[in-house]
């Protein structure tokens, strides 16, 4: 499955993400935990040459918790600090500051080295789109944090959150953009819904996703729809007929109203009803 976009304002987020990443230390790069690859974008590492790096896996609570944890270790082995979360949970943050701490020592260190006592460590959160950006911004800056003002040398008015003495956050999000250049980048990020439906061929995707549960997971189509897929014959096509018999998405005169139960599918997926699922295995 084939997906084209790039709406014109991303090429000014890029460019704006390029000015910010100036003034800070540390991005805080966030990937949605069922598909980590795929919505990962390789040009933060490039922007992110020389700074400090957190991978945050996000949306864990709709993952797999196994494998949210053999992405973690994945992570971990490529030699960036990573961790899982649920942006929406206060809970989480601790963990997070830990990581920023353990994240940003060795600029602590070159500052020592260069007699620079107590200046915070400036972190930017960056991702593709729907990832969980704001609302980590959101939950992390709580009620407590005070908004500081301008920075010189930032001359667009950048807001910081001052976490505490020793992280200060920018209050923007860098947005970068998934590379749809990859046909499975596309399929997964359409799976998640991070991207327009009105430009997704939804039977389509209905079909792959299907195609894709039977392989990864298909105790969860049986568990939400009762469809024993024991039968050895079905094709996706067939299974999506099953759902819609499952959930009575009848037309008049008793046809499967196969639409209808396509994007119940999708929905169902997206919304976590068909349990935890990580679509990406993680590289042994
Ligand atoms: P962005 O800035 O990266 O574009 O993403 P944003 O924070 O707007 O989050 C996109 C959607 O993902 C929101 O749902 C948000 O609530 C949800 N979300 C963010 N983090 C998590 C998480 O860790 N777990 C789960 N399950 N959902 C998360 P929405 O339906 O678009 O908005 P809303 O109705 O929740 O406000």
């Amino acid at each position: 499955m084939k997906i084209q976009w790039y709406p014109g304002h991303m090429t000014k987020a890029v460019r704006n993400m390029q000015e910010d990443v100036k003034v800070i230390d540390l991005i805080i790069e966030m990937v949605d935990a069922r598909a980590p690859l795929a919505t990962r974008n390789p040009d933060v590492d490039r922007l992110g040459q020389g700074k400090g790096r957190i991978i945050i896996l996000n949306k864990a609570d709709m993952a797999d918790e196994y494998c949210n944890r053999q992405w973690k270790d994945y992570f971990v082995s490529q030699g960036c600090e990573c961790m899982y979360m649920d942006s929406r949970r206060r809970a989480d943050m601790r963990e997070l500051m830990a990581c920023i701490d353990k994240a940003s020592a060795e600029k602590r260190e070159r500052d020592k080295k260069r007699g620079i006592m107590n200046r915070p460590v400036r972190a930017m959160v960056a991702g593709i789109p729907n990832v969980g950006k704001s609302t980590l911004i959101n939950t992390i800056a709580g009620k407590s944090a005070a908004k500081t003002g301008n920075k010189p040398g930032v001359t667009k008015g950048n807001q910081w959150i001052r976490l505490n003495k020793q992280i200060e956050l920018l209050d923007t999000p860098g947005i970068l953009w998934p590379r749809f250049e990859d046909e499975h980048v596309g399929e997964m990020i359409a799976y998640i819904g991070s991207i327009n439906d009105l430009i997704v061929n939804t039977s389509e995707l209905a079909e792959c996703m299907v195609q894709l549960l039977m392989e990864l997971k298909p105790d969860a189509l049986n568990a939400a729809y009762g469809i024993d897929l024991c039968n050895a014959g079905l094709k996706p096509y067939d299974v999506i007929g099953l759902i819609a018999a499952a959930r009575g998405c009848l037309r008049q005169g008793g046809e499967p109203d196969i639409g209808k139960a396509e994007l119940m599918l999708i929905n169902d997926f997206r919304s976590g009803r068909l349990g935890r699922i990580t679509l990406e295995k993680c590289p042994q």
